[in-house]
């Protein structure tokens, strides 16, 4: 367990502390729309309150109950392309599960994992957490963030159990242009490697077109997608995701069965707001329009102001996703950088290189809050970056 390290949630309890003594700490580390001027869709409350009242209070099946399956083939078809069947469908506790599970099932000690760098930490964590070596392919700042397939042809080998994606990415916004993402899943047919495909901004979609690396897929193609609903339906305290599983039967059926046997020992999700989710989650999500102008108003202004502050720039804008990740352009370390900003201008983000080595020299910042609220954020960064410079 001393190996595992959660950039995001590392300094939270200094920023406690803080707060204890009267400081007023703006919070722009964790990826929780909720934190901010976000509501979860009141219909979608009412539904989990009458799944309680109705008595869905019951452990749910392993897998998850049919009728949300049923719900998410729905929903994978009409927002995404993906053909699945409600069979093909996993249901975990926040797609955090369903990584849990994932590297359980596939990676024995020794075994490697082709990762983004930068990765969302979690992917990093279980790498460790399982023995996996973690094997990361380049995804170029100037470039867009965007993998570089080559590299990750040069890095495959016979103990390559699967190639991560993560599309709109975290933590830099990147959104992969279906042509890579289709050269990615051609290597890993090549080599007979599953895709792991991560879309859980999957709507959070600004500039650029999104794709679904399953509704790209051959049928030599193995690919695990993982989704989910914290962010797109604002339930991120409810943990509810899902992991579905496409390509030849005989192949699926053996890392189902695996990721299956895993999800057995924690019996269910939580049963109500399964209920809750697959009567909702087929209807036209009408919130989610206002919800995207509102992030979208605030990317583009992150996107703007954090190229202004001295000692900072973001050659590549966010796209996707609600992050940004700026480049520190100072002779200063990324954890001691975000350290710093909290205890002296109590602003709370998380440090570059705790996302991977292309991660460092960098700070993950949620640009969710309102804007004067952002930039009340900003000028407090500016105040460190300026002292950082003149000293
Ligand atoms: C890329 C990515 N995957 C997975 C998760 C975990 O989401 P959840 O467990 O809430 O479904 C997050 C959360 O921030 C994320 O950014």
């Amino acid at each position: 367990m001393q190996k595992l390290e959660y950039p995001i949630r590392k300094y939270t309890a200094l920023a406690r502390q803080l707060e204890e003594r009267g400081e007023r700490v703006i919070y722009l580390n964790i990826g929780d729309p909720l934190k901010y001027d976000f509501s979860t869709p009141r219909e979608l409350i009412e539904e989990a309150y009458r799944a309680m009242l109705e008595g869905h209070n019951y452990y749910a099946s392993s897998d998850g109950l049919r009728e949300l399956r049923e719900a998410i083939a729905v929903k994978e078809k009409v927002w995404n392309g993906v053909n699945i069947r409600p069979s093909d469908v996993l249901v975990t506790s926040g797609v955090s599960e369903a990584i849990n599970a994932l590297f359980a099932a596939l990676v024995d000690e020794g075994d490697e994992v082709l990762l983004p760098d930068p990765s969302y930490p979690l992917y990093i964590n279980f790498s460790d957490f399982y023995g996996a070596r973690k094997v990361f392919y380049a995804a170029r700042e100037e470039e867009g963030w965007v993998p570089d397939v080559d590299d990750i042809r040069k890095k495959i080998s016979p103990r390559t159990k699967m190639i991560v994606v993560n599309n709109p990415h975290n933590p830099t916004g990147a959104v992969y242009p279906a042509k890579v993402i289709k050269e990615i899943l051609d290597v890993a047919a090549e080599y007979k490697v599953p895709v792991v495909s991560d879309e859980i901004y999957d709507a959070l979609t600004f500039e650029g077109e999104f794709k679904s690396t399953a509704a790209l897929a051959s049928k030599d193609n193995v690919v695990i997608g993982l989704n989910g609903f914290s962010k797109t339906f604002l339930v991120t305290g409810w943990r509810l995701g899902y992991a579905y599983f496409l390509g030849p039967e005989e192949e699926i059926s053996q890392i189902k069965a695996g990721v299956l046997n895993f999800l057995m020992t924690r019996l269910s999700a939580v049963t109500p707001l399964q209920v809750a989710i697959a009567r909702f989650a087929t209807r036209r999500p009408d919130f989610l329009e206002e919800v995207k102008r509102k992030m979208d108003e605030r990317r583009r202004f992150a996107s703007k102001r954090l190229n202004e502050i001295e000692g900072l720039s973001l050659p590549s804008a966010p796209k996707g996703a609600f992050y940004a990740f700026p480049r520190l352009e100072l002779q200063v370390d990324d954890e001691e950088f975000a350290r710093r900003l909290l205890v002296e201008e109590k602003v709370l983000v998380a440090y570059g290189s705790g996302f991977g080595p292309a991660g460092t020299g960098h700070i993950r910042l949620v640009y969710l809050p309102p804007i004067d609220e952002l930039e009340e954020a900003f000028t407090r960064i500016e105040r460190l970056t300026k002292r950082l410079k003149a000293s």
